[in-house]
């Protein structure tokens, strides 16, 4: 069965109903929990910014749950369709990251046969065999998982190495995780509090506290390739814009991204600091110098992604 025959409302997580009536938060994800008297972002977008979904012909994104009900499918045969389904339920929230893994591990308790190539797209979509790996916040302990694994499943070797990425409320930190991260400075450190603090009041309303985005109104900014990138692509972005078609858990998008509110160079390095080093992501802070280097490449008129993918340090 192709996700095309499927009917819309089967395969429309609960999450992006939520994400696409704008109430999506993440309560749990340890690294973005905001304190209580943190300055609270915009709930409606800046009006000078627009975003919208591509024409009805956009794919829905597809359901592990219900490509999983038909057992004719095989992920192995259908590949595309199986990353963006494990995609899209990472995407969707810790409470679905948490769902997703006590699938996974009913299915190789069961051992059934689908279980491999699945465990394989999620080790793709974590970017396992990287040097820093993405780190999955899930709202609880998976059981399922862990019982998959206890139980010596067959694919248990597999799953408690990619299990060494999770973390679930109360967790204590696991051993062994791979990480180049190097400590930011006192300087650095500051200014990543002050980056979180200028996030919240200034990209949180689309991008969401997490990072993760939302469907329609901002794409994920956790291991995305133009956020981990060169900090030149990134900087400009928050310089002079973005716009163009973008793709999200397996939808097209158009959107557009104006520049930055506060173009100060101490602000942007903040932001950009924050942002390459919040929820997982790895790379490197960013100093004020560099934002001033960087606005040297300005062109003053929004980015497409192709464009600044062939922009050069
Ligand atoms: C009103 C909504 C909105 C606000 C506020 C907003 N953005 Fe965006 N952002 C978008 C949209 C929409 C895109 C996609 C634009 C496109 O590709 O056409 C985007 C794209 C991005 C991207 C590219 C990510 C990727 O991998 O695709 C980055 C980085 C980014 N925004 C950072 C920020 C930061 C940092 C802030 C705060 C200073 C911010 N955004 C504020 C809507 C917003």
């Amino acid at each position: 069965m192709s996700r095309r025959t499927l009917s819309p409302m089967l395969v429309l997580p609960i999450g992006m109903l939520a994400a696409l009536a704008g109430a999506y938060r993440s309560p749990h994800h340890p690294a973005t929990t905001l304190p209580a008297d943190a300055p609270v972002a915009p709930a409606r977008p800046a009006p000078t910014i627009a975003t919208r979904p591509a024409p009805p012909a956009a794919p829905q994104p597809p359901s592990l749950a219900s490509l999983l009900a038909d057992p004719a499918w095989t992920p192995a045969a259908d590949l595309p369709t199986a990353r963006a389904a494990v995609e899209a339920a990472l995407w969707a929230g810790p409470d679905s990251r948490a769902d997703l893994a006590d699938t996974l591990g009913r299915l190789a308790m069961a051992r059934d046969p689908r279980a491999p190539a699945l465990l394989a797209c999620l080790r793709d979509a974590l970017r396992l065999d990287s040097d820093s790996p993405v780190l999955v916040a899930l709202s609880r302990e998976p059981g399922r998982w862990l019982d998959a694994i206890d139980a010596d499943a067959p694919l248990a070797q597999r799953m408690s190495e990619l299990s060494t990425y999770f973390d679930w409320p109360d967790r204590p930190p696991p051993e062994g995780r791979k990480s180049n991260l190097r400590p930011l400075s006192d300087a650095e450190q500051r200014r990543f509090d002050a980056g979180e603090r200028l996030y919240a009041a200034s990209c949180a309303g689309c991008h969401q506290p997490t990072g993760q985005g939302a469907l329609g109104i901002g794409p994920s900014l956790v291991a995305s390739p133009l956020v981990a990138g060169p900090a030149l692509r990134l900087g400009l972005i928050l310089i002079d814009g973005l716009e163009g078609p973008y793709r999200m858990a397996g939808l097209d998008f158009q959107g557009v991204m104006v520049p930055a509110p506060s173009q100060a160079d101490a602000d942007l390095a903040a932001i950009l600091t924050y942002i390459r080093r919040a929820w997982g992501n790895s790379a490197d802070p960013v100093a004020p110098d560099a934002v001033a280097a960087i606005k040297r490449r300005s062109r003053g008129k929004p980015w497409t992604r192709p464009e600044l993918d062939s922009v050069r340090e």
